[in-house]
């Protein structure tokens, strides 16, 4: 809240539960009408915070505005708990185990990385320290290049940008190998 315009902050709360009420309150869920009867959709960056169903949903909702990805932001959640459950992700490669080469500071090795576990656990089982704090993919700690190979990126977890996708940077802790792949952790992490 802006200490000299208290105006800026309001709360709005939307209760689902029908025996709870509240003065002022909305009923139901967050839903698409409710957003646009509070905020200036146009000028307005969303950020979720709660359970996973909540995100699901109010989501949905607010892709109906057909917002840029940047303007809907969620609470860091870390690792995606089953990456087998995204539809996307491709599932003939769900037994494999790929090579994966590993350059940090002087040291390259060749270690395992199972297709349903992120490049960035494949790093930690391999004790080699990988730099991360989020675990989601929103933070870029873990930044890192991919040399060659393939990962698969959830696009919920797919907060790289655009000049990193190009020059081929990404986020260990939000990628899945789908190929033996080599990759290099830049120093100055
Ligand atoms: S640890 Fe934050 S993006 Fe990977």
């Amino acid at each position: 809240m802006e200490k000299n315009n208290p105006n800026k902050f309001k709360i709005i709360h939307v209760l689902s539960c029908e025996i709870v009420s509240l003065e002022g309150c909305e009923k139901g869920f967050i839903t698409k009408e409710i957003i646009e009867k509070y905020c200036d959709v146009n000028s307005t960056t969303f950020f979720i915070c709660g359970p996973q169903v909540m995100y699901d949903f109010v989501e949905k909702e607010l892709n109906k505005f057909n917002l840029p990805v940047k303007r809907i932001r969620r609470e860091a959640f870390g690792e995606i708990k089953d990456i087998l459950k995204h539809p996307d992700f491709p599932k003939e490669v769900a037994e494999k185990t790929f090579k994966l080469k590993i350059h940090i500071g002087g040291l390259s090795k060749e270690i395992p990385a199972i297709a349903t576990e992120s490049v960035l656990v494949a790093l930690e089982r391999a004790k080699l320290a990988p730099p991360s704090k989020c675990r989601s993919g929103e933070c870029g700690f873990c930044r890192s290049l991919l040399i060659s190979g393939d990962v698969y990126v959830n696009p919920i977890s797919d907060w790289r940008r655009l000049a990193d996708k190009k020059f081929n940077y990404f986020h260990p802790c939000a990628s899945y190998p789908t190929s033996d792949i080599e990759m290099k952790i830049p120093r100055n992490l």
